[in-house]
């Protein structure tokens, strides 16, 4: 077998969460890309992105099955995995990638419901998935889940992002098990920690127009007066360059080549673990 061969998706079948938009379109468009059809849900559907990118894939000559699912809820992930089966007849790859990064205050402030949110959508939804999903993926013995996770899940990059960290290193440990509980039925199981990519939950480290990207110059400015760089492009290359070694921040295809990786069967003999792209920010 040619080894490109291994890495294609033809006549697999990929449910993707939070697949509208970021991160989780780029890995619906890799994933059909490669030969997969695909189900893909999110909570919402603004700017009728489920209408575009059912158009997108079908110009691609892939199907596209779009389902309003909210990840937290065990009874519409139930309902997501039933309409899932009933029209592809099987998944093969499961991809939990929705996901919420608020910001929250120190621990000793924070309220009890805004802790949930994030808990409730990042890791109770990434096992309420895993549950429906694996059941059909043991009776055909064959399967391979993303988890996506952070850096933020590996160590602690920002203030005041716990519930959030706490939910990503939840990622990591529930991907460890989950590749004992799985293994023998052939079900790979993995997780992605992306470091900082380029999406709405991330805008106001990249948009020259939002607040917190003027902040950041203005805090150059204090620094460095009036050697303080003036173009966005260069602010962003000088603030990246201290923090990540490829001096740049990701882009959501970065991310999506790992996914492809690792639903294929170019990885085979990769279960359990955690993938970091991050351009080296933990390096
Ligand atoms: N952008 C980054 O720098 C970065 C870094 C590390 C990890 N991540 C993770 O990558 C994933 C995707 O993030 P993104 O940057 O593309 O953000 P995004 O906000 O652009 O996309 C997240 C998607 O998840 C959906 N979603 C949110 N809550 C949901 C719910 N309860 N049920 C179903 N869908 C829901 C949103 O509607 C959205 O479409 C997240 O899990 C995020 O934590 C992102």
């Amino acid at each position: 077998m040619n080894i490109l061969d291994s890495f294609s998706l033809k006549n697999r079948v990929a449910l993707v969460t939070g697949g509208r938009r970021g991160i989780g379109k780029a890995i619906v468009l890799a994933l059909a890309q490669a030969g997969a059809d695909i189900a893909l849900c999110d909570n919402m559907d603004e700017n009728g992105e489920f209408e575009k990118l059912t158009a997108d894939l079908k110009e691609i000559g892939r199907r596209c099955l779009t389902i309003k699912t909210d990840v937290a809820r065990s009874e519409q992930v139930q309902e997501m995995v039933k309409k899932t089966l009933l029209v592809y007849g099987k998944i093969d790859i499961l991809v939990n990638n929705a996901g919420i990064s608020p910001g929250t205050p120190p621990i000793p402030e924070l309220k009890e419901a805004d802790w949930d949110a994030v808990i409730d959508i990042n890791l109770k939804g990434t096992y309420l998935c895993i549950r429906e999903v694996s059941q059909s993926m043991i009776a055909r013995k064959s399967g391979s889940i993303i988890n996506i996770s952070s850096v933020e899940g590996l160590g602690t990059v920002r203030k005041s992002s716990s519930p959030y960290g706490a939910s990503k290193s939840g990622i990591v440990m529930l991907t460890r098990g989950l590749a004992w509980d799985l293994g023998k039925y052939n079900i790979r199981v993995n997780a992605i920690a992306p470091g900082a990519i380029k999406t709405e939950m991330t805008r106001g480290m990249w948009d020259a127009e939002s607040e917190s990207f003027k902040n950041m110059l203005a805090g150059m400015k204090a620094v460095q007066g009036a050697a303080a760089p003036k173009d966005a492009a260069t602010v962003s290359r000088q603030y990246w360059a201290r923090i990540v070694p490829l001096e740049r921040m990701a882009e959501p295809s970065d991310i999506a080549s790992g996914a492809l990786y690792l639903a294929s069967d170019a990885a085979a003999y990769v279960t359990g673990h955690t993938l970091v792209i991050d351009g080296g920010m933990l390096a």
